[in-house]
């Protein structure tokens, strides 16, 4: 299986499928794979004739330097897990110094405003981050498809508007989100919990649901509070944000009105460690 360190040695690589105009996927990732990340990359095989996993731990979007410290790593785990699913798969693994020649700073984008909601008003600058690396992968790459997970929604818009600001020609495709058995979405952060509050953790789907079964007749705030106070109810368990949001500019909503599309977006804090997830209302 071919793993790249060098940018040179991708750009190498990637001559041959270029000339025969082979269909490149890109799978961004910060290595941790689980089987949400193995989801993104059979979809990319499906899809695409030549597939790269990129696995780089991108410190400039990361708001907190202990999360950074913190972040699972195990590249040689990571590397045998796609050998096991495909060794025709290429990966790009490079050091922080390859990619960020000149200092670790991330670059200012205008995001229409979807950057300062949801996740950006906890995690300053991290969407800056994100598409600081994500537009430096899509100029090596120049990947016809690129995929990501539905579960960071709030991203994937933020990867959109990138490709429309720097006129990238990559198709975008969301993939569903994974879950555990309890409905505990895939992260890579999961592995930090204890046995019994990954347990637990199944109450944070379990509301998401609740608020689709109930957001067109119930008052939003209604609602929130309530499942505010059940994941709050867990031991170790504190809500960060719970909000039910108009799907595409993502702005908090009030109540229900048939000729819109909502999403339900919550961060909860357990054991110390962020989990983030969302769905589709309707
Ligand atoms: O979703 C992730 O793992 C990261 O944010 C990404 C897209 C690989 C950029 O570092």
């Amino acid at each position: 299986m071919i793993v790249c360190y060098l940018k040179s040695e991708v750009k190498n690589e990637l001559k041959a499928s270029i000339i025969n105009k082979d269909i490149i996927g890109l799978v961004p990732t910060m290595g941790s794979l689980h089987k949400g990340h193995l989801s993104l990359i059979k979809n990319a095989i499906e899809n695409c004739d030549e597939v790269w996993v990129s696995i780089f731990i991108n410190p400039t979007q990361f708001n907190n330097e202990s999360d950074l410290k913190n972040y699972p790593k195990n590249i040689k785990k990571d590397i045998n897990l796609i050998k096991s699913v495909s060794k025709k798969i290429k990966v790009f693994c490079p050091e922080i110094n390859e990619m960020y020649e000149r200092g670790l700073n991330y670059k200012q984008y205008d995001f229409n405003g979807i950057d300062s909601k949801l996740e950006g008003k906890y995690r300053k600058g991290h969407f800056n981050g994100v598409a600081t690396i994500v537009s430096k992968l899509f100029k090596l790459f120049k990947p016809n498809q690129a995929f990501f997970g539905e579960k960071d929604f709030q991203q994937a818009q933020i990867i959109k508007r990138l490709i429309d600001l720097e006129k990238h020609k990559t198709k975008l495709i969301i993939c569903p989100t994974v879950r555990e058995k309890n409905g505990l979405a895939m992260s890579s952060r999961n592995s930090l919990l204890s046995k019994k509050s990954r347990e637990n953790s199944s109450i944070i789907f379990h509301n998401l649901n609740y608020v689709k079964t109930h957001f067109k007749k119930t008052d939003f705030d209604e609602i929130i509070s309530k499942c505010i106070k059940s994941i709050n109810s867990c031991d170790g368990f504190k809500t960060e944000y719970f909000e039910i949001v108009d799907s595409f500019s993502l702005s908090k909503q009030k109540k229900y009105s048939a000729d819109k599309s909502y999403r339900v977006f919550v961060s909860v804090i357990v054991d110390e460690v962020r989990l983030i997830d969302n769905i589709l209302l309707n």
